[in-house]
């Protein structure tokens, strides 16, 4: 298959925090070079300290409001994206963390890119998930599950999550989505109460939205509702420990 090599569709996480110290070099070259660079979260700080250093950034957040759902939304961003790379040759866009950590875009792209035989590059940053190991301290090679609470829906995924392994659990929305009864976040509640004591340790770790530092609470399972706030409109994601590890 021959491939459109000036078509060229550069998608970049641009890391966690709100420092561009924090991009590696290759990343903050590749984007303040750029000609067209698009962005799925515009109150990103990165994003607003690429914008003070003269750089014109193009938000794809208003697609939030224009679509119904998180799938509709991202299919569009995905379609956009591809009509703008034909149009404009090689573009930039621009992830929060890591593109394959929770951006569910990146995959639509990657496939409808392979399509239209555009070529896809990919430059990783930091992901929240790097940060999260440090936040609470812990060695995700002794056994941990990752997983977006959205996935739960799963009733095959639901089932087969071990209470013996670290649980780490993120994207905790709480709007609707088209065709459910529940939300994630009650979806999360539900599993919880299902698989764990009420006296069960859990980790929640946020980022502080005022200070950008990543913060932690720790609290029992029976009393996770009392941080519902933080869970589903902070950048927040919850680690549950097995009671006893050998
Ligand atoms: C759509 S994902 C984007 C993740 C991003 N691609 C990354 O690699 O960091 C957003 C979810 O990731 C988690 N998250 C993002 N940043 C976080 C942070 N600083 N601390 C804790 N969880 C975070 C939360 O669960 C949030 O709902």
């Amino acid at each position: 298959m021959r491939r459109n090599k000036k078509t060229k569709i550069i998608i970049i996480g641009t890391g966690i925090g709100n420092d561009l110290k924090n991009l590696t070099l290759e990343s903050y070259d590749k984007i303040m070079k750029a000609k067209n660079v698009y962005c799925r979260i515009d109150y990103e700080p990165i994003i607003q300290k690429l914008k003070e250093k003269g750089k014109k950034v193009i938000s794809l957040t208003p697609f939030y409001e224009k679509f119904s759902s998180f799938n509709k939304t991202y299919e569009n961003m995905a379609r956009f994206l591809i009509k703008e790379a034909k149009g404009k040759g090689e573009i930039l866009y621009l992830v929060p963390g890591h593109p394959f950590v929770c951006e569910y875009p990146t995959e639509l792209i990657i496939k409808r890119a392979e399509q239209s035989e555009i070529e896809v590059q990919i430059l990783p940053n930091l992901s929240f998930l790097d940060s999260l190991f440090v936040d609470i301290r812990f060695e995700p090679g002794l056994g941990m599950q990752f997983i977006a609470a959205s996935e739960f829906f799963k009733k095959k995924i639901y089932e087969s999550i071990s209470p013996d392994l670290i649980s780490v659990i993120a994207c905790l929305s709480d709007k609707l989505q088209p065709g459910r009864k529940m939300t994630v976040y009650d979806k999360f509640i539900e599993f919880l109460s299902n698989k764990f004591s009420k006296e069960q340790k859990i980790s929640i770790v946020y980022q502080d939205p005022y200070s950008w530092e990543q913060k932690v609470i720790r609290t029992k399972i029976g009393e996770i509702q009392k941080y519902k706030q933080v869970l589903t409109t902070y950048r927040a994601t919850c680690v549950i420990f097995p009671r006893k590890r050998r």
